[in-house]
């Protein structure tokens, strides 16, 4: 009888289907809140040095995040392809994370140390140079453009204010780690490091 109440009406029952979703949702969703293993950085993990953070700022800016992801799944398929797959702790002080989830190209998530700094140069400046059949957009224009680290203080100091454990040195000598660097130098200098703080173990 009382069910009846409810599949009769159409308002009363999208409200308790809201009500059911949302408990379901919440006690999936907040107990990660509360968990080490969410929200700890991994063991021996390193806030981004001034390099790698104009780094980061340039791979936003040229919406690399657009054709790559960086969350390796724990998928066999994945871990064999790419290396140890993504864990909650490697991201910790990514504000905002770059997981992505659009792969026309491969997962960067540990791509760290896998090439050289020249193999970098030249696949970004054309990726044509290295992997002919590549569809990757060039971005010849980094190695023209130099940072003036004017901003680079600021933005580490907006960090620390999210937990990102930056010390009074690292900020005092971000603009003089960055000046001068070009663009690239500071992109590759940021994909060098992905996924570096876990080993690549299978
Ligand atoms: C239109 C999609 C697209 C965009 C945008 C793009 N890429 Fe790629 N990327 C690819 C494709 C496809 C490949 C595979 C072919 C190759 O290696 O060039 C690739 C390969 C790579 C690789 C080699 C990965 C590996 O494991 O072999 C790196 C590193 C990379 N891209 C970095 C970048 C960065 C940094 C940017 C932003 C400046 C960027 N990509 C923007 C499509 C894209």
């Amino acid at each position: 009888m009382k069910h009846e109440i409810l599949e009769k009406n159409i308002g009363l029952m999208a409200l308790v289907m809201i009500l059911a979703v949302s408990i379901g949702g919440l006690t999936q969703i907040v107990p990660l809140f509360f968990q080490d293993v969410t929200n700890e950085p991994v063991e021996g993990l390193k806030p981004y040095n001034a390099l790698q953070l104009e780094g980061r700022d340039i791979y936003i800016r040229e919406g690399c995040v657009g054709c790559h992801s960086q969350m390796i799944r724990p998928f066999r398929a994945e871990t064999e392809r790419y290396g140890h797959y993504s864990v909650a702790g490697e991201s910790v002080w990514d504000h905002p994370f770059l997981w992505g989830s659009k792969r026309t190209g491969p997962d960067l998530a540990r791509v760290g140390a896998r090439y050289s700094d020249e193999w970098h140069r030249a696949h970004l400046y054309n990726p044509r140079n290295v992997v002919p059949e590549s569809i990757m957009p060039a971005y010849p224009w980094l190695v023209e453009h130099t940072l003036d680290g004017k901003d680079t203080a600021k933005k580490m100091s907006a960090l620390r204010t999210l937990g990102v454990p930056y010390s009074e040195e690292d900020i005092a000598g971000a603009s003089d780690a960055v000046k001068g660097k070009s663009e690239m130098d500071a992109l590759v200098a940021y994909l060098q490091v992905l996924g570096t703080a876990v080993k690549n173990k299978r």
